[in-house]
């Protein structure tokens, strides 16, 4: 008699009590390209052993020829085996086994980065940016759901990347969960090294917000995006400018790259988007992120020259690589007034950037066969990229890199893209130009949150509820922040209507650090009174402003010399964890790639009590001030004032303030 067992009994058994039977990959999910053959044999032997060690030693002379022919035809050990047979989704909190309500809503947090509607290889474990990962294989994700299905609020589980090291007893004030994601000793984090050490299967590249299980799907994306366009054109135009008919010009319509055109509708530009992979462009396509989708330049030229004529808010995919749209734009003379890039240059040898003059098949041929050729051909292709910008740029173009560190591989491909004082980038990143000066600097980012009853009605309140922290915010506001309050206050009213959640009940906006406390209090108190009907998780992306080291993103617009350190986000995950989080995670990489960023993150699980209040109140605070403090140490104008203004409201902060130097003493200097 075959019995099946329920989803808890499954959670509950973490690794199978019977070897489970074989299973392939399912073909109706996107796949992680196959990685690098890069161990040596005694590598390989290493790695197989190391897979191994998760199973009872009777299973090795079965499972050893599997993750054998795995690691030989996938270049890692997934294990897809273990696949669990349940739906993988976000539940409602009640429908998990569990001894925390903190773990429940960890094990809810999980499920949804690992939901085939959410995540971009789902049976790979990756969330999104192709590498993303939120464990190494599935006999980490069974034990994992099984520690967080035991753990008492007395007790803290410790995740090495993706590997549950174990569970410590620890206090109630402590975080449920500690997580670090790819932390090596410094001189052993070049991409390479990711490389070999995740075929090993001792560490992963957990990307912000898949090893961290804070996903929120497309939406986190396409609020970021949408004020980093609408501020980018009040730049270029002025404020109060409609960009209606106006160009914004870039490139990907993947992962995060493809919240690009939806941005920029609600922006309310033409919004024309180069993707090379048919299969992408087509999907954003029929999901409706894209109006329209054309695979000839002429075809395109002509759909853009209406949509100028007629100031039309319309959003193009042009299925081909984006330096033809580039050179043609230029030949045809037609005017870009934004100009950006959110190709995968992160990771520009392994699929993240596609050269110019080869077909998308010829582009992975080459890939795979040839590596040297290819990198050959991908920075041959980011020369002639960087000089057709420039020629738009000569006309008036505003050019930003998006944080896909397209200026740190043209550069290194000896593009023309440096100042004349050969240190700095011709062109800003959005984040030196937008989001730093207008937004971190004044604590303003991506705080997001998650309704774990799975009602749509909970998500409703929680909008209304933070509309209105906001709208009250507003009408005593400075006006240095009253344009971030207003855009934020019309999103979130929007929001519903929006329709961007895809998974768990999330919703995001940007706020400073008393409108995340006062929007958290006030979810608590209405958790607290029964208006919300269970639990709410909040947090953030790790893009914010005090969680990430990142010197060619999030701490670019620091110019005291600091941004080559990671002092900052150390800070935040310490601090963070004492002071009430649920969960902490701290990653090297994400985003920018594999050595050349730190960032960390929060979950705090909100369950209406006081306690509950006293946490969000400290942690908050600290979250997001401790990021305005360095930034105004480096001297930020916005974080200046900021700082000064958080001092008085609340007497207990004293932060180190810098005495400026009069720039004509600094000039005596020879
Ligand atoms: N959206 C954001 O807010 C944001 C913020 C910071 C950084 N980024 C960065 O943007 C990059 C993109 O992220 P993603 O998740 O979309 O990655 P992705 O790999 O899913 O998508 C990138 C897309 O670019 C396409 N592409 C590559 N070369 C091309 C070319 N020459 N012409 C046209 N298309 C080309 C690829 O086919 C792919 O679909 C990453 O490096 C990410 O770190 C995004």
């Amino acid at each position: 008699m075959i019995q099946t067992m329920t989803f808890k009994e499954m959670i509950l058994q973490g690794i199978p009590h019977h070897l489970p039977s074989k299973k392939s990959r399912d073909d109706k999910f996107s796949h992680a390209p196959k990685r690098k053959d890069i161990l040596t044999p005694a590598e390989k032997k290493l790695a197989i052993a190391n897979a191994l060690r998760y199973f009872p030693a009777s299973w090795h002379a079965e499972l050893i020829h599997e993750f054998v022919e795995e690691l030989k035809l996938y270049g890692r050990i997934y294990m897809y085996r273990f696949m669990p047979d349940y739906e993988m989704y976000a539940r409602p909190i009640h429908e998990y086994p569990a001894q925390s309500k903190q773990a429940a809503a960890i094990m809810l947090m999980i499920q949804n980065n690992l939901d085939p509607a959410v995540a971009q290889h789902p049976q790979e474990l990756i969330t999104y940016g192709g590498n993303g990962a939120v464990f190494q294989n599935w006999a980490q994700y069974l034990i994992t759901m099984k520690y967080l299905a035991q753990i008492a609020d007395t007790q803290t589980l410790h995740m090495y990347s993706g590997h549950p090291m174990g569970i410590f007893p620890s206090s109630i004030d402590a975080p449920r969960v500690v997580v670090t994601n790819g932390m090596m000793i410094p001189n052993y984090s070049k991409p390479e090294d990711w490389e070999r050490y995740n075929a090993m299967g001792v560490t992963q590249y957990g990307q912000m917000t898949a090893g961290s299980y804070m996903y929120i799907g497309p939406q986190g994306i396409v609020h970021g995006t949408t004020i980093t366009v609408m501020n980018a054109f009040r730049k270029k135009l002025g404020p109060g400018v409609s960009p209606n008919g106006k160009i914004f010009l870039t490139a990907g319509l993947g992962g995060m790259s493809g919240a690009q055109p939806k941005a920029g509708n609600i922006a309310g530009c033409i919004t024309v988007c180069a993707e090379v992979n048919a299969s992408a462009a087509i999907k954003r396509f029929e999901q409706g992120w894209v109006d329209k989708l054309t695979h000839t330049l002429d075809e395109l030229i002509d759909i853009v020259k209406v949509a100028v004529s007629n100031k039309e808010v319309v959003s193009i995919a042009y299925v081909g690589n984006v330096i033809d749209v580039w050179e043609r734009f230029d030949t045809e003379n037609i005017s870009v007034d934004l100009g950006s890039d959110q190709t995968s240059l992160h990771n520009p040898w392994a699929g993240g950037y596609y050269p110019v003059g080869l077909s998308f098949e010829e582009a992975n041929e080459m890939m795979a066969n040839d590596p040297a050729q290819f990198k050959t051909a991908v920075q041959a292709s980011l020369r002639r990229h960087a000089n057709a910008i420039n020629k738009h740029t000569s006309k008036g173009t505003y050019f930003f890199d998006y944080g896909n560190a397209f200026l740190l591989e043209a550069s290194r491909a000896n593009a023309d893209v440096m100042h004349d004082n050969h240190i700095d980038f011709k062109y800003p990143s959005y984040v030196q130009d937008i989001l730093g000066p207008m937004c971190f600097d004044y604590g303003f980012g991506p705080f997001r949150w998650v309704c774990t009853s799975g009602s749509h009605d909970d998500l409703k309140r929680t909008d209304q509820i933070a509309a209105t922290v906001l709208e009250s915010m507003l009408a005593n506001a400075p006006a240095s922040i009253a344009q971030q309050l207003q855009d934020n206050i019309t999103w979130i009213n929007e929001a519903e209507k929006n329709k961007l959640v895809v998974g768990s009940k999330a919703r995001i906006l940007y706020a400073d650090a008393e409108g995340r406390a006062k929007i958290a209090a006030a979810f608590n108190e209405a958790i607290g009174n029964g208006i919300i009907t269970a639990p709410v998780v909040i947090g953030r992306d790790h893009h914010d402003v005090s969680g990430t080291d990142s010197p060619y993103r999030e701490t670019s617009n620091i110019y005291d010399g600091s941004k080559f350190t990671a002092d900052m986000s150390i800070h935040n995950v310490i601090g963070d964890s004492f002071r009430g989080a649920t969960w902490v995670s701290i990653h090297n990489g994400g985003g920018v790639g594999w050595g050349e960023v730190s960032n960390g993150g929060f979950g705090l699980v909100l369950d209406g009590t006081d306690a509950s209040k006293t946490k969000l109140e400290s942690m908050l605070f600290y979250d997001v001030n401790n990021g305005i403090a360095r930034r105004a140490w480096a001297r930020n104008t916005g974080s200046l004032e900021a700082i000064e203004r958080e001092m008085k409201r609340s007497p207990d902060l004293t932060v180190t303030m810098p005495n400026l130097v009069d720039e004509k003493l600094l000039q005596q200097i020879q």
